[in-house]
């Protein structure tokens, strides 16, 4: 019998995909995956810190974990990702904790092998935390979630310091993989049957290759590969979104009618607070552009409500904007104080209870706009990738179209993985349902 492996993983994309990374070279030592943390021999926590819920809930399943461990000493518990680059935490995981067998980072991932072996042959407690690295890894093994379309990291870590958030202090300065390394291991993807790749960088377009070259010649690149189908990427800094990017989405037949664009807030004087680097008024240029440029485009936001200092008239810009702009979806959060963060010290900080009431009128009136927006496809034509089958009904796939939306209609599941045309015929808020042309 095999040794198994459990990964539970918080936050992000670029945690998921770690998570495929760790997976995939548990899986080159000879370990299976384990839907179930009670029948695994190794259990890892991805953690994330960009909101106080994501600590909380961690600390939970970490707390359900300590009576296995310690009826079993066979039992490996692991814990990496964003939370465990803060001092303050890791002292407190001793503390609390003192039972969890290996610690690492956001910066070392590719050493948890090693990490694993180490603490297998002494018996003993692992931890290793790197301040940042120096070069990026190239190439990890991964184990990926989906057959048909792949995560690829062009870049990682963050230099924005937005004041609100906790990113540049987890997971370091931004470094740049090179374009060519990016491209091989997209070639390789494809070869493995990968249809759609999704880059993923905390700002893709401050993307620089060693060679000089952007993010905009990647996309230009990438579009070249034969075999490829979609390209998306996720996240754009809207200060830095070149016009040269809005115009590969007419010249590339490949990337995706999608954009994720977080603002915010719509107002000038927040976005100033949060060291946004751009006002209302570019923001709303560069949607312009966009729309111009792709006049389908789908547009999806992340929008944070209650920011220190964060007035009725500075949140009534921001009702504004999502009406102006019209996004297809918008992720909302409250603003969470993040220790070690400029904002976290600011003394104008939002009561909880006008923080709740501004986010339920904002996803209200988010709502309204996306079903609206969702009404607009009945009738339409679209072109899904087929993702798999869905949870509601057995006898329904699932997938989606090219401007991310998710669409479910009646089919077999042999068409996983393909893209093919389905015609909309119902839109809910946030999903569509069809019928396979
Ligand atoms: N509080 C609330 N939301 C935050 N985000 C980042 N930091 C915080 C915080 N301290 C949100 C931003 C970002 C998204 C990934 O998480 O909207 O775009
Ligand atoms: Fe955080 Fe701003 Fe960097 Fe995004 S760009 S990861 S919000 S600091």
């Amino acid at each position: 019998m095999s040794n198994k492996y459990h990964i539970i993983t918080f936050g992000c994309q670029m945690n998921e995909h770690d998570s495929e990374n760790i997976g995939g070279m548990l899986e080159d030592m000879g370990y299976e995956n384990c839907d179930d943390k009670d029948n695994a021999n190794i259990v890892i926590l991805n953690t994330c810190s960009i909101r106080e819920h994501a600590d909380e809930r961690f600390y939970g399943k970490l707390g359900q974990l300590k009576k296995k461990r310690l009826g079993d000493p066979n039992y490996v518990v692991a814990v990496c990702g964003c939370m465990m680059q803060q001092e303050h935490i890791v002292k407190n995981m001793k503390k609390k904790f003192p039972w969890v067998d290996i610690i690492f980072g956001t910066h070392n991932i590719e050493e948890f092998p090693r990490l694993l072996q180490t603490c297998m042959e002494k018996r003993s407690k692992v931890k290793e935390i790197l301040s940042d690295r120096d070069l990026v890894p190239e190439r990890l093994p991964s184990s990926r979630l989906y057959k048909y379309k792949s995560f690829v990291n062009i870049t990682y870590g963050c230099n924005n310091f937005c004041t609100y958030c906790i990113v540049p202090y987890t997971r370091g300065r931004e470094k740049s993989r090179s374009i060519d390394s990016v491209i091989s291991e997209v070639k390789f993807l494809v070869a493995d049957g990968v249809k759609e790749i999704t880059y993923l960088g905390q700002n893709v377009n401050s993307f620089e290759d060693p060679d000089g070259r952007d993010f905009t010649d990647l996309i230009y690149e990438t579009n070249k590969i034969e075999g490829l189908e979609r390209i998306r990427f996720m996240t754009s800094h809207p200060k830095d979104l070149s016009d040269r990017l809005i115009k590969a989405y007419a010249d590339c037949d490949k990337l995706c009618n999608y954009i994720h664009l977080p603002v915010q807030s719509g107002s000038t004087e927040v976005l100033k607070r949060m060291n946004r680097k751009y006002d209302r008024d570019r923001y709303l240029g560069i949607v312009r552009k966009i729309k111009e440029m792709v006049p389908d485009i789908t547009i999806s936001t992340d929008i944070i409500v209650g920011f220190p200092g964060e007035t009725e008239e500075n949140f009534s810009d921001t009702l504004d904007m999502i009406k102006e702009v019209k996004y297809d979806s918008a992720f909302t959060f409250l603003y969470s104080i993040r220790k070690g963060t400029p904002a976290g010290e600011y003394d104008d900080q939002i009561p909880e209870k006008i923080k709740h009431e501004r986010f339920d009128r904002l996803l209200n009136d988010i709502n309204k706009i996306t079903a609206d927006k969702n009404r607009e496809y009945v009738g339409r034509i679209e072109k899904v990738l087929v993702e798999g089958i869905s949870k509601n009904n057995k006898s329904k796939l699932v997938g989606r179209t090219e401007g991310f939306k998710l669409v479910s209609f009646f089919g077999e599941a042999n068409l996983i993985g393909e893209i093919i045309s389905v015609r909309i015929i119902n839109a809910n808020t946030f999903s569509l349902e069809g019928e396979m042309l």
